[in-house]
């Protein structure tokens, strides 16, 4: 058999990423796809690329090399779960299954499971950078057993980004970890964009400025600290202009942000291991506020300032203050995304080298930025950091940007621009700060109403107050 490697599912993720497997030196890319069509295409398209395509499973599993190896591009869900069956199906015990697709990373562990008891080796990998990085270098998030790495790692690094020399893939961990990876990346990439939406609105609003204006101001920022592939294509987006209308882009596209699950997944997955990724979460309900077309409707009139009210007397020092507002609270969106990966690999049994991801993320993928070597070199210097944000580094950011960061979150109440993202973000960070925080009465009416009990500041133990009774304290049995 020619192919080392195969692809299927060749819509333009699948055959992004066969094309640049087949670019690789000592790469030939077996590719099948469930309609001839768009094989067809992609061959003739393309007779530079060392393809072999197939018609059927049983030929695709004739073409691989063994142990086979291939990459599912289809959509996440019963179609994928389809091929799987599929290729076990023409596969034989040891050859390695690999899911590219952006994959819920519970369903990945199921999978991996299912799979390996038939004696096959299953991948759920993370593929992140959109059909750009697919074809050029994506950033990828491969999770499944050591056994598996061996094949796989020298394929994947060959086709991966590229960032200060290294490639842009780690073995990230076993089974879902990948995934859970890529999945955090999401969640990730939708606070980054959120926070940049809110800082452009505040610009917009305060200075008055054009869009083709406030794009000069994101490209400025993109050659200092937030030097980043968002805010170098939000500046892309903002200068253009709508050809049918003359207007800039941004104010003909309807202002309501769809979302595909990830940044959801993200979320819920938070909430289930008690993680506050709050960043991540504003952003997400922001979306869904967007898009809630019938309740926004109805509310135009609620009280409040005026839209054109609020204008600022130095344009140019508020630009920095959102600037400063903007990094400090991308610290924390960072900072929850990695808490959440660190409380995941801890619940589901992973060994997950932060500063790797770190690593990997700093080309290739959407969220992809110089800030990540910041990450990277936190990680370096304290593996099991609890929290990020209190690397030494992001303390001197923070101590830097805070009151700016303050400035803006009032200046944004005070007049009536919603900055969920910038505004949780702070609260947060106040709240890991705190000495005391009222969470103490929360545990009091929670005893009062429910006997659930607290502990002491000052014993150890677990009490109740006799709330309907006489108000003495008894000790109880601990029940949270
Ligand atoms: C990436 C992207 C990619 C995709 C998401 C975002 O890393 O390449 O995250 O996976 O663009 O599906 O989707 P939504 O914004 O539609 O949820």
């Amino acid at each position: 058999p020619a192919a080392n490697i195969g692809v299927v599912g060749l819509a333009v993720m699948g055959s992004n990423l066969a094309r640049n497997l087949a670019s690789r030196e000592g790469n030939t890319v077996a590719v099948y796809n469930r309609s001839r069509s768009k094989t067809d295409e992609l061959v003739a398209e393309h007779p530079e690329a060392e393809f072999v395509p197939a018609f059927s499973y049983e030929e695709f599993a004739a073409s691989l090399q063994k142990p086979r190896t291939a990459i599912i591009m289809v959509k996440a869900g019963g179609p994928t779960d389809a091929v799987i069956d599929s290729l076990m199906d023409v596969f034989e015990p040891g050859d390695i299954i690999i899911d590219g697709g952006n994959s819920l990373f519970t369903d990945t562990i199921r999978r991996e499971k299912a799979v390996r008891e038939r004696g096959f080796n299953f991948v759920g990998m993370g593929v992140s950078g959109g059909e750009e990085g697919a074809l050029l270098g994506p950033s990828l998030m491969p999770g499944g057993p050591d056994e598996a790495w061996v094949t796989l790692g020298p394929i994947l690094r060959s086709i991966a980004a590229v960032a200060e020399g290294e490639p842009c893939v780690t073995h990230v961990g076993h089974d879902g970890a990948g995934h859970f990876v890529k999945m955090v990346h999401n969640g990730i990439e939708y606070a980054d964009m959120q926070l940049i939406a809110e800082a452009y609105d505040l610009i917009r609003r305060g200075t008055g400025k054009s869009p083709a204006e406030i794009a000069d101001v994101f490209a400025e920022w993109n050659r200092g600290e937030l030097e980043s592939y968002l805010i170098e294509i939000t500046a892309e987006v903002l200068r253009q202009t709508d050809a049918a209308t003359g207007q800039p882009l941004v104010d003909v596209v309807v202002d309501e942000a769809g979302a595909k699950g990830t940044g959801a997944w993200t979320v819920q997955t938070a909430l289930d291991l008690g993680v506050p990724v709050s960043g991540i979460a504003e952003a997400t309900f922001a979306r869904s506020l967007s898009s809630h077309r019938e309740q926004r409707d109805v509310s135009g009139g609620l009280p409040g300032p005026a839209e054109d009210a609020f204008t600022v007397a130095d344009a140019d020092a508020f630009i920095e203050q959102v600037r400063l507002a903007l990094y400090a609270s991308k610290i924390v969106a960072y900072s929850q995304g990695f808490d959440e990966i660190r409380a995941g690999a801890a619940q589901y049994g992973w060994t997950i080298d932060l500063g790797a991801i770190s690593r990997i993320w700093r080309g290739g993928c959407i969220i992809r930025a110089q800030f990540l070597n910041r990450i990277a070199d936190a990680y370096a210097a304290e593996p099991e950091l609890p929290v990020l944000l209190t690397a030494p580094y992001f303390v001197e950011a923070l101590g830097r940007a805070q009151d700016a960061w303050r400035d803006i979150v009032a200046t944004a109440a005070a007049a009536g621009i919603p900055s969920p993202a910038f505004s949780s973000s702070l609260a947060y960070y106040d709240g890991l700060r705190a000495r005391r925080l009222p969470a103490a009465l929360i545990q009091g009416q929670r005893d009062f109403f429910g006997a659930h009990t607290y502990k002491r500041i000052d014993k150890p133990g677990t009490f109740h107050t006799l709330w309907s009774a006489d108000r003495t304290e008894v000790e109880a049995e601990d029940t949270h």
